[in-house]
């Protein structure tokens, strides 16, 4: 009765102390998330302090812009373990990629394996302009190789907002999807929570991902959450155990 008094949580309070998180950019100076090994430092410690157990860094690719291969995220994920020994101790570091899909991942995946955040889950993402013409095309081909998709923030993709039967049809198209943790607080605005909130309602959102770049993002898990399907939402975050 007296539900309209209840305050709602904040972000923060909603993190599991054995959270496993699928989706950042922590990894300093191969992105636009940590610039240096200071600021990976600092955005280490906050996932700590939420209580993060395991961080796959997921640093983009992006062939022109970010022209990242696996060499280059292993090895600075490994420079990044070997300088900060405390943190690593008590977050557990990993990594794999977030591919942008384009023609040049197409060949990047039929000639060669890609990281993934576990067994053959690859995070994806596309541009949040316009569809790709050949998306349908990329994502079977894609599953052929044997991969299976985890489209990144399918949420904020706003050319899909008027069109939810687009997202019912990503998910027949074997898309996993992973939603944005900042969404809920109302990060990327109003629109991006409510499309959260109906794909938490209608369940269609498998896992989360916290897509921390910067001190931004950790200063925002301090916010309350805007969307009302909690419950919902709390399962997506304990699904993520999966990739532990
Ligand atoms: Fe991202």
């Amino acid at each position: 009765m007296f539900s309209f008094l209840k305050t709602k949580p904040k972000l923060s309070e909603l993190i599991p102390n054995n959270y496993v998180d699928i989706h950042s950019h922590i990894l300093p100076g191969i992105d636009d998330g940590a610039r240096t090994t200071e600021d990976s430092k600092f955005l280490m410690n906050a996932m700590i302090g939420f209580g993060f157990k395991k961080a796959i860094a997921t640093p983009h690719t992006i062939k022109n812009v970010w022209d990242n291969s696996k060499q280059t995220i292993i090895d600075t994920k490994n420079e990044l373990s070997s300088s900060l020994i405390t943190e690593s101790k008590l977050l557990n570091l990993e990594c794999a990629s977030e591919y942008f899909m384009d023609e040049n991942f197409v060949k990047q995946f039929n000639n060669e394996k890609l990281l993934t955040l576990k067994d053959n889950y690859v995070l994806v993402e596309m541009s949040y302009l316009n569809e790709p013409i050949q998306l349908y095309d990329i994502l079977f081909e894609l599953q052929l190789q044997g991969y299976k998709p985890v489209l990144a923030h399918p949420e904020r993709y706003s050319f899909f907002h008027a069109n939810f039967s687009s997202y019912e049809k990503l998910k027949k198209a074997g898309c996993y999807f992973q939603m944005n943790l900042l969404s809920s607080v109302g990060y990327y605005g109003k629109e991006v929570a409510h499309t959260a909130e109906k794909l938490l309602s209608n369940n269609l959102i498998d896992f989360v991902g916290s897509d921390i770049h910067h001190k931004k993002h950790i200063a925002s898990f301090e916010n309350k959450l805007i969307i009302k399907a909690t419950k919902k939402f709390e399962e997506a975050i304990d699904r993520n155990t999966f990739f532990n």
